[in-house]
This record gives structure tokens, C-alpha cells and sequence, in this order.
């Protein structure tokens, strides 16, 4: 039960034993560009938007989500439970916050891996007030014992629990106060059908466009009282990968180039002497998505070629391949998924300077045949 934070509007902060209990522990907490949270980070509350007209981007989720305040507000109800899924970084805690924030109401924080037994999520439950939020971090590690108990909870408001052992156990219901789940999942595939259809509200995350970034970029950097200039916030922006976790990271390694190369201003100099320093190209691509495409496209003849062996040939997890690298390069249009594995684009071949082989026998080359 000590991984279980109360908490009423404070910073948000993940117990350092969460990322010690499995899949999505950071690999290497050197890596800056690395979606998952890092010690470092763990000061990063201070840059979070604590309501939704501080929140940057995502327009459509944010519209919904005001709807959906509004209306509960109005009808004097908690809110329905929501479920918030999308790659790491984006944003999935800071919203759970804001709308515990723009509610009025208690937020209580633990995770999935974190609730070990159906009595420990029994304890939380009953402990809730009218109207709390209960917030479930990587809601798709939840075992299947604990799920059940949260199927009545999140439907009838209703616990079961048993007393005593063998014949002499009895069950006895205990009715809950209403609160409002909010799950955030990574990964929604993994999410079992019956605890996801539990949910009155779907709300995807996506990567944000770089001017959407730049501005979170310009206000971490006036929270930070660094001065950047409007075109070094857009070259941020633009390297840190759609995700705000990456924006704000690179922001303070670039602050401190600043610091000790400069006058302490932010400039696009600074900026690109910084990154280069980190080994961050244009794109926002380092070394070890620049080996992923080069193993594809050397040691592979530009694929098809399965996440499992492009994971031997660099020494790099798959799972980390397929949750951190794989959707940004997918998204850049630099890979292709093929039922066949994975293919290098001639958009990879030319952003690495390399040219696309011409078959000599006059054949298709491969991939075109996808
Ligand atoms: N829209 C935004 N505007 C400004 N800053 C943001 C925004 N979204 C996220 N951030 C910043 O990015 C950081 C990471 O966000 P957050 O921790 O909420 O991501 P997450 O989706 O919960 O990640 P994970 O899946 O790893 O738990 C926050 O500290 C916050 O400062
Ligand atoms: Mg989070």
C-alpha cells in the first residue's frame, strides 16, 4: 500500500519502484530521447499545465474533454471514467491532473503493476470520496484478480469482497462512494475487452506538430527564465519527436550549453551545436535509430527484415524498438511494416546520404512490391 500516493493538487511524481517492476523501465536513462520518464524528469512537475487552457495542442481531445466537464458540472455528477491511451510522453498524467484540477476534486495515483492483490485495490476504493479521481497509470498491467474487482466498482459503484477462508468465508457488498476512474495506457491493445468497454470515454493522444511543441518549448523556457529565441524554439521543436517530455529534456541540455558556450541565451547556434554535441540530427533521430535503419538497409539489403533480428544485430531490445523508435520512424515515413518485417524507405536512404540500389538483374526492387 506505500506505492499508493494521496494526493490533492501537488506534483505528480512516479514512485521510483514503478519503473523498477518491468516492460517499460527506461532501457538506458542516458538516452535524452528516450519517451520514457528519467531521473531527471522527475523534477519536470514544474513545468506541467495544471488546467486545460495552459494545455498546448491535442485541440480535439481538449474540446471533448471540456464538453465533458462541463456537462458533469452542470448536472452536479462526477465525471464518466475515462480512458487515456498513446505513446509515452505526450501528456497522459498532466491530464489526469488537469481534470482532477478543473473538477474540484481529490486525485489518487498508482498504477497498474502497483496494485498486487484485489484487497489492496479493495482499500483504495473504499477510501475514495464522492466525486475523486482514481488514477490507474499503465492500466493494461493490471492482473486479472484486481480487474474484477474493478468491473462492479466502475459499473454499480458496488465492491465484493470475502471474509474469512474455506467454508466459513462469506462475500458481503459494499457500496461505493462515485468517483471517476482515469486510466492511461501506452499500449490500448493490451487492455482486455471487458475493462475497456467499462469506460464511458476513449480519448486517444497524438504526437504533436512542431508548432504546437514550439510553444510549450517558448513556456518551459519562461518557467525556466531562459531566454530562447522564437527560431531556436522552433529547432527544439522540431528534433524533439512529437512529444513534450523530449521537448522539455532537450530544452535543458540546450540551456545548459547556453551556460557554458554562450552568454546564457538560448540561439539557434547553441541549439545546433548543442544536439550535434548529443548526436541528434535534424529530425530529431540519434545513433541508435540512425543503427536501426543502417542495419536494415546494410545488413539486410533494405529488409524485409523481422523486429526480432534487427534487435540482435544492434543489441537493442525489441520491445524498446517497437514502443520508442519504431513509431517515429513509421511516422516519418522512413520504415514500412510488411506482414514480411520491416522495410528501410528511400526517404531512410536519402536522409542517411545513401543511394537506393538499382537491381542489376532489372527485377523490382523488394519493397515495391508492398
Ligand atoms: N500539452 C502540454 N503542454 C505543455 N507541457 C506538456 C504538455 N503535455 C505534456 N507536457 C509536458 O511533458 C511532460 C510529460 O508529460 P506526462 O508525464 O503527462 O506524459 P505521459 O503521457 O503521462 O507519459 P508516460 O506514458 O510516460 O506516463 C510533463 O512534465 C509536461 O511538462
Ligand atoms: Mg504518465
Amino acid at each position: 500500500m506505500d506505492q499508493f500516493i494521496n494526493q490533492q493538487n501537488e506534483n505528480y511524481e512516479r514512485p521510483e519502484e514503478w519503473d523498477k517492476t518491468g516492460e517499460s523501465a527506461t532501457p538506458d536513462e542516458s538516452r535524452i530521447l528516450s519517451r520514457e520518464v528519467n531521473p531527471e524528469d522527475h523534477r519536470e512537475g514544474s513545468l506541467r499545465p495544471r488546467a486545460l487552457n495552459e494545455f498546448i495542442g491535442q485541440h480535439k481531445l481538449i474540446r471533448n474533454l471540456n464538453i465533458f466537464i462541463e456537462a458533469a458540472k452542470k448536472r452536479d455528477e462526477s465525471l464518466e471514467h475515462l480512458l487515456i491511451h498513446g505513446p509515452p510522453g505526450l501528456g497522459k498524467t498532466t491530464l489526469a491532473n488537469i481534470v482532477a484540477n478543473e473538477m474540484n476534486v481529490n486525485i489518487k495515483t498508482t498504477s497498474g503493476p502497483a496494485i498486487e492483490r484485489p484487497g489492496d485495490l479493495a482499500a483504495i476504493l473504499t477510501n475514495l470520496e464522492k466525486g475523486d479521481v482514481l488514477f490507474i497509470d499503465e492500466i493494461h498491467r493490471l492482473n486479472r484478480s484486481v480487474e474484477e474487482v474493478l468491473y462492479p466498482a466502475m459499473e454499480d459503484y458496488e465492491l465484493d469482497i470475502v471474509i474469512g477462508k474455506g467454508p466459513s468465508a462469506r462475500s458481503i457488498r459494499l457500496t461505493l462512494e462515485r468517483f471517476t476512474l482515469i486510466g492511461a495506457t501506452t499500449r490500448i491493445g493490451m487492455l482486455s475487452a471487458p475493462l475497456r468497454d467499462r469506460f464511458g470515454a476513449l480519448e486517444r493522444m497524438e504526437f504533436y506538430d512542431p508548432s504546437a511543441l514550439k510553444e510549450i518549448v517558448t513556456r518551459a523556457a519562461s518557467l525556466l527564465e531562459t531566454h530562447i529565441t522564437d527560431s531556436a524554439a522552433m529547432e527544439v521543436a522540431k528534433r524533439s519527436r512529437g512529444t513534450p517530455r523530449i521537448a522539455n529534456r532537450i530544452l535543458k541540455r540546450v540551456r545548459d550549453w547556453a551556460q557554458v558556450q554562450g552568454d546564457g541565451r538560448i540561439t539557434d547556434t547553441i541549439v545546433a551545436e548543442g544536439l550535434s554535441a548529443l548526436g541528434i540530427d535534424s529530425l530529431g533521430l540519434d545513433d541508435v535509430d540512425r543503427k536501426c535503419l543502417r542495419a536494415i538497409i546494410e545488413k539486410f539489403n533494405g529488409g524485409p527484415v523481422g523486429i526480432d533480428t534487427i534487435s540482435a544485430s544492434i543489441s537493442e531490445e525489441s520491445d524498446t524498438i517497437e514502443d520508442v523508435y519504431e513509431p517515429y520512424l513509421l511516422q516519418l515515413g522512413f520504415i514500412d511494416r510488411t506482414p514480411k518485417g520491416r522495410l528501410a524507405t528511400r526517404l531512410a536512404y536519402e536522409h542517411l546520404g545513401l543511394s537506393m540500389p538499382e537491381r542489376s538483374d532489372g527485377t523490382v526492387p523488394q519493397q515495391e512490391l508492398f
